[in-house]
């Protein structure tokens, strides 16, 4: 099973798709909402069998609903099954929220209590689904605008026990970090400081709007000049990841998300030079 390179890419999204197929810009690789592939053919699938043959690819699911109490949505892994072994992507991934109820489906990446019981619900779906799919996923951090009293373990600890019990790997949203320590007074790197180092293994970055009382990761922005920072600081931690430039909404022309996916290439360049560097010295030093 191959995995992503530790360079930036970008979510493929739909006004873009024709340009990248046929153009082919330079870009690490691409993420694309899986859901958005679960028709058994057609021209979008066919523009993605195109697409997949000339960069590495991660699947993104927005529907599988990890945290939820209903079951869980066979129809739904088994698309996603399909789509898995058609497309052989570099990477899986899902996040950690819930968003079904009583035969519902809801738009939204909702909040979970922090919990233990929830905690053992999350990791029996995760292994589930990785049993079926035969390969372990990579679970996202959610923004969120709510918190419950019943939790009682921190938000990042709760995550690392998620990769810790279940066997994946997280996907680690760096702008869900910023916005929830600004809704919720948590310590973004005190967050980032938390999470194993060898789970990281996909990094997401987006903009949200500041406009209100709260925070809200809306993913039709530039990255934030804090949210960069603290990149840094998590590429200091977890070394060069692969590193997704996110832009959902108001979604401009693909040139923009190139010059940002380049700025987050600039940031892996030098963590990576920079690793080079310190493990050269040690060399050096071993060998004296
Ligand atoms: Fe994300």
């Amino acid at each position: 099973m191959s995995e992503l390179p530790p360079t930036a890419g970008i979510g493929l999204r739909a006004p873009h798709v024709r340009a990248v197929r046929d153009d082919r810009p330079p870009i690490g690789w691409l993420e694309v909402h899986s859901e958005n592939y679960f028709a058994d053919g057609g021209p979008a699938l066919a523009s993605l069998d195109r697409i997949a043959a000339s960069y590495p690819l991660s699947l993104h699911g927005v529907g599988l609903a990890l945290g939820s109490v209903a079951p869980l949505d066979r129809e739904h892994l088994r698309k996603l099954a399909r789509l898995v072994d058609r497309m052989q992507p570099a990477s899986v991934s899902e996040h950690l929220c819930w968003g079904a109820f009583g035969g519902r489906h809801f738009n939204d990446l909702l909040p979970l209590p922090f919990t233990a019981e929830a905690l053992d619900h999350v990791c029996v779906r995760v292994a589930e689904i990785q049993d079926v799919l035969r390969r372990p996923i990579l679970v996202e951090n959610v923004s969120t605008y709510a918190t419950f009293p019943e939790s009682d373990i921190p938000e990042a600890d709760f995550v690392a026990a998620v990769a810790a019990r279940s066997g994946c790997g997280l996907l680690l949203d760096v702008n869900n970090v910023h916005v929830n320590a600004r809704n919720h007074g948590v310590d973004a790197e005190a967050y980032i400081a938390t999470l194993p180092i060898d789970r990281v293994r996909e990094i997401h970055l987006a903009g949200f709007d500041d406009s209100g009382p709260i925070v809200i990761d809306t993913h039709g922005a530039h990255v934030a000049p804090p949210v960069w920072a603290l990149y840094e600081a998590a590429l200091a931690r977890f070394g060069a990841v692969p590193t997704l430039i996110e832009w959902d909404t108001d979604i401009p022309p693909l040139g923009v998300l190139l010059d940002e996916a380049a700025r987050a290439q600039a940031l892996l360049d030098r963590c990576a030079a920079d690793r080079a560097s310190v493990r050269a010295a040690a060399c050096d030093t071993a060998a004296a």
